[in-house]
């Protein structure tokens, strides 16, 4: 039997750095990482086991290549699988993962990784802040929406029956391992799902990553990357969800109501949120505070990677109950709603208005 600490020795040494590798703190892009992740986990976190928690799509596809790295880097490996999609974010599937983590040793010092797509990494990431008051997490997120958005800035969570998301802490990953490689698996829904918030984030904070999207001329590890860093840089300086943080609901306070109003059942987020974007727009537009064209700008590249630009047939009719729904947003605060809106593209600001003042312009846009 070779003594643990040799082979760790000979794990981290055999490792070369993949080519390609981006890293900027706790954040590291590279192709193939999965395959690399033991020796870096074990550099940054230490511990002498893991749990890594994972979905049934994502297990088959691309939890070897981890498990054996972690093995490999000298961790004792327990793995969790729960049911895909949005449905396992509850507290009957958080108590099953406390008691996997009971059963894997899980102590202070061993780290939980979140192989997955935003579900994942909200679960195991609020269950790793919780479980004996916290626990490192190590993101590895494998959806491009978890690439770009979920898995970066700390926030985990779980749905009750009230409610999407009212339940959750804020907990930083001690590494987020993002690997491009995984995406090829993504299924197209998926992928323009996530799609939207990369498009988000262009909008709302960098006009060189809209033109680079818009003029297809970045290798996606490269977009993907600046993606992840703008909203690394974002929610580094702005931790809580205050001030320049609620820039990256752009498009959200209508893509809410509109997934309110289908009821859940119709639209994807991203799909709800991509229609959000151009009703901002347009109304920043009508309110003289957008450059015009701009809601024509985001609707052609919206297009493009075939998210939708306006109102589903299914929802037309509905457009006060949209409007309503909107005036109930989170960011509201007594009559006064803080919508986002773009100066131009790569320009957000934070708007705070009366909710009475933009019920028409609401309606409007919606027409
Ligand atoms: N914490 C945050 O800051 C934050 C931000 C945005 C969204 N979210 C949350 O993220 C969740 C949505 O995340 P999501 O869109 O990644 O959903 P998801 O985790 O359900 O993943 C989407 C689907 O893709 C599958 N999948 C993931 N990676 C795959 C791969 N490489 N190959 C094949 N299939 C793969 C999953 O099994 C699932 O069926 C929501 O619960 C949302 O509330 C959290
Ligand atoms: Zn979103």
């Amino acid at each position: 039997m070779t003594d643990p600490a040799a082979r760790r020795e000979t794990a981290s040494r055999a490792e070369p750095a993949p080519a390609g590798l981006r890293r900027q703190g706790d954040w590291i892009q590279a192709p193939g990482l999965l395959a690399q992740a033991g020796p870096l986990v074990r550099e940054r976190v230490g511990g002498l086991r893991t749990l890594v928690v994972t979905d049934a799509h994502v297990a088959p596809l691309w939890l070897a290549p981890l498990e054996r790295s972690l093995a490999g880097a000298g961790y004792a490996v327990a793995v969790h699988v729960i049911a895909p999609g949005e449905a396992s974010k509850t507290p009957a599937v958080l108590a099953d993962l406390y008691a996997a983590l009971a059963a894997a040793g899980v102590t202070r010092s061993d780290p939980v990784i979140a192989l997955g797509g935003g579900v994942v990494g909200d679960l195991a990431g609020y269950a790793a802040a919780t479980w004996l008051r916290g626990v490192p997490v190590i993101q590895v997120p494998t959806s491009l929406l978890a690439q770009v958005d979920s898995a970066i800035g700390g926030k985990t969570g779980l749905d009750l029956p009230q409610g999407k998301n009212l339940v959750g802490a804020f907990h930083q990953p001690t590494l987020i391992l993002s690997d491009p490689a995984v995406l090829s698996t993504l299924p197209d829904r998926e992928r323009r799902n996530g799609m939207a918030e990369v498009l988000k984030t262009a909008a709302v904070l960098s006009e060189d990553l809209w033109e680079g999207l818009e003029s297809d001329s970045l290798p996606e590890p490269e977009w993907l990357a600046r993606c992840a860093l703008l909203k690394l840089d974002l929610t580094g300086r702005d931790f809580r969800d205050g001030g320049d943080r609620m820039l990256l609901n752009y498009g959200h306070t209508a893509g809410h109501a509109l997934e309110t109003a289908g009821g859940y059942a119709g639209l994807l987020h991203g799909e709800a949120v991509s229609i959000g974007m151009v009703l901002a727009a347009r109304i920043g537009e009508s309110l003289g505070l957008t450059e015009p064209g701009t809601g024509d700008r985001i609707a052609s590249l919206l297009r493009r990677h075939g998210l939708p630009d306006r109102i589903p047939a299914e929802l037309r009719g509905r457009e006060a109950t949209i409007r309503d729904a909107m005036a109930l947003d989170k960011k509201r605060s007594g009559d006064r709603l803080t919508f986002i809106l773009l100066r131009r593209i790569g320009e957000g600001f934070l708007h705070p208005v009366p909710v009475d003042a933009i019920r028409d312009r609401v309606l409007e846009a919606m027409a």
